[in-house]
């Protein structure tokens, strides 16, 4: 009798189960699929890269993600992304897959994770996330390589004169060192222990400069103005991001923290030069080194957005973050991750 009742709530359970898994199946169609871009830091040589000295990027975890919902035409949402660039960057996305709006059915959905023209990636995470989702829903099975590239010719249209540092850390995602052309060097750099980042956004009021929120486009070009207007003393400059991308490089290897901390202050010294920093972030960064930070950097574009303080350990990380949000910056703590360029061929 108890062997009886035993067997038929085994098969009533077993119905039970295979009725939920029908169900799970059934919501992980293929009209809702997703796909996602990472944002990223740059912890060497942002703006020198563009004039192909080497740089060094790790992806966060922060991301955009970029879904399929079956619809009966071709839409955008939110529907604020149907304008200006991010229309065309879609526009160029279709145009390269040779897709024809008319024959898509469906809406291509955007969430965030980051604030756009914060200098963490933003444009770069949207391109890739969405031609990969698209790859994935179409069956292009593009490799990373395409996607990268393609996500490139985006970037042109958001930043006008990108180096593709941004694309590349968002398709491939680790931490990598990366060099323009002549020749192009992309590679992945495996570091011994995760790197431990406090993250702090200038937008303080207080702080607003006057090009603070114009977006990486205008600093690119900013920087540019002044290299042509004194060549001689730009030289210089990159002469000397030269020397820190090689010293840079050699104190990763050695997981040299001290050291890599003061390559970052250099860093941020020859940001300042070249005019991208705003007094919201070089308080930032002296609120860091005040408080404990190895080295501190503002990171990407400038001209306001994010900037990166390298903590010993959690403990130092936590008393950095608490200095911040007394000043009331917005603020967290990420830690690198290692990834092989090559594991993720092809994934989402
Ligand atoms: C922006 O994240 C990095 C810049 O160096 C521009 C670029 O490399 O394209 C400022």
């Amino acid at each position: 009798m108890n062997n009886l009742y035993f067997q038929k709530t085994k098969i009533i359970l077993s119905i039970f189960l295979m009725f939920i898994l029908v169900i799970q199946k059934g919501s992980i169609k293929k009209d809702n699929l997703s796909a996602v871009g990472f944002g990223k830091i740059i912890l060497f040589n942002e703006h020198f890269v563009v004039y192909n000295v080497s740089a060094i990027a790790a992806a966060l975890p922060q991301k955009v993600t970029s879904t399929i919902i079956k619809s009966d035409k071709f839409e955008l949402y939110p529907k604020i992304l149907e304008k200006e660039d991010t229309l065309k960057a879609i526009n160029k996305i279709l145009e390269l897959l040779n897709l024809k709006k008319e024959k898509l059915k469906f809406t291509l959905a955007f969430e965030s994770q980051i604030k756009p023209g914060s200098g963490i990636g933003s444009s770069a995470a949207f391109a890739v996330a969405a031609i990969k989702v698209l790859s994935k829903y179409l069956n292009l099975n593009l490799s990373n390589q395409k996607i990268n590239e393609i996500a490139y010719e985006v970037e042109k249209i958001f930043h006008k004169n990108p180096s593709g540092i941004d694309n590349t850390i968002s398709t491939y995602q680790g931490i990598i060192l990366f060099k323009k052309e002549n020749p192009k060097i992309v590679k992945q750099i495996n570091f011994k222990e995760p790197l431990i980042f406090v993250i702090g956004e200038s937008g303080n009021k207080s702080y607003i400069h006057p090009e603070q929120c114009r977006g990486t486009k205008k600093a690119v070009e900013k920087v540019r103005k002044l290299k042509d207007k004194n060549s001689e003393k730009f030289d210089l400059l990159l002469n000397k991001a030269n020397k820190i991308a090689t010293k840079s490089l050699k104190a990763i290897t050695n997981f040299d923290l001290q050291k890599i901390g003061n390559l970052m202050d250099k860093n941020h010294k020859l940001l300042q030069q070249i005019k991208v920093s705003t007094p919201g972030l070089d308080k930032l960064v002296s609120i860091a080194k005040r408080n404990g930070a190895l080295g501190a950097k503002l990171t990407g574009g400038g001209l306001g957005g994010n900037m990166i303080a390298l903590a010993k350990d959690e403990i130092d990380a936590n008393k950095i973050l608490n200095a911040f949000r007394k000043e009331k910056f917005n603020c967290f703590i990420v830690k690198t991750k290692n990834r092989n360029l090559y594991d993720f061929e092809g994934e989402i």
